[in-house]
């Protein structure tokens, strides 16, 4: 689905990536876990063309779209939920969802009601403006609006931030549901506890580089991951 080959990225002077390669296969949930500054959201803009690449190869279903801008890369299936949720709060649900849609043509109305009944706390709040609604709610329409261009990759900057750790399950809970054939996802997450219980594979970041992947469960007994990432209360969490 999404082959990354030594990808270098970052701004003016400052590499944030410094060679990164990674995959994720169809109908996969991969997840990037790594520190404040190790470069994630760096990777997410790059991939969403927002950070445009000094060197290396980005290849999605097989077409090299190393460079493309941002809206060509919406319509060749990639959406981007940003880090912070970047709504417009005084627009109402609706339009927030609506925005989402902007490259495509024809009836939305499928899209919006498979996302109402992806995140039903939304129905009865479309005409609220979305300033006004909870963090857990923001975030739900966050991922809608990526959801309503039909992405076949999904790119997730910190869904969990600042939630409620039942909230965050519950949208963690949304997104296995949402892995699919026709959408695969790569979750950028500080938070490793619930990355490594949602995903299929992962990757660990550090000061711009892969230092680890593997599949989750090898990740969750790794020493190194344990002790940087899951710290204590890791086995709690795990057993849950
Ligand atoms: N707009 C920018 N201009 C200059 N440097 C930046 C900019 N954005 C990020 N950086 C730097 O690039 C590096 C990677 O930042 P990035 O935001 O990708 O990290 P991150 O892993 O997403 O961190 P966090 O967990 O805090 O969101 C950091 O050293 C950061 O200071
Ligand atoms: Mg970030």
């Amino acid at each position: 689905m999404l082959r990354v080959e030594n990808l270098v990225s970052g701004y003016g002077r400052i590499v944030a990536l410094k060679g990164v390669s990674l995959h994720i296969n169809r109908g996969e949930i991969v997840t990037l876990i790594g520190a404040n500054g190790s470069g994630k959201s760096t990777l997410l803009g790059t991939l969403a063309g927002l950070i445009r690449p000094r060197s290396g190869h980005v290849h999605l279903k097989d077409r090299e779209v190393t460079r493309h801008r941002p809206e060509k890369l919406v319509r060749q299936g990639v959406a981007l939920v940003p880090e912070g949720r970047q709504l417009f709060a005084p627009m109402s649900v609706h339009d927030n969802l609506i925005l989402g849609a902007y490259t495509r043509r024809g009836d939305t109305s499928e899209d919006m009601e498979n996302v109402l009944a992806l995140f039903p706390d939304l129905k009865d709040r479309l005409g609220q403006a979305a300033g006004t609604l909870s963090g857990g709610q923001q975030q739900m329409v966050a991922i809608g609006r990526a959801l309503m261009s039909r992405p076949s990759l999904l790119l997730l900057d910190e869904p969990s931030m600042g939630l409620a750790p039942r909230i965050s399950q519950e949208i963690f809970q949304a997104l296995r549901g949402l892995a699919s054939a026709e959408c695969s996802i790569l979750l950028v997450e500080q938070n490793a506890h619930l990355a490594l219980a949602a995903a299929d594979r992962g990757y660990v970041l550090e000061t711009g580089q892969i230092v680890l992947e593997g599949d989750c469960e090898t990740l969750r007994h790794n020493r190194d991951v344990q002790r940087a990432y899951l710290g204590r209360g890791y086995q709690e969490a795990w057993e849950e």
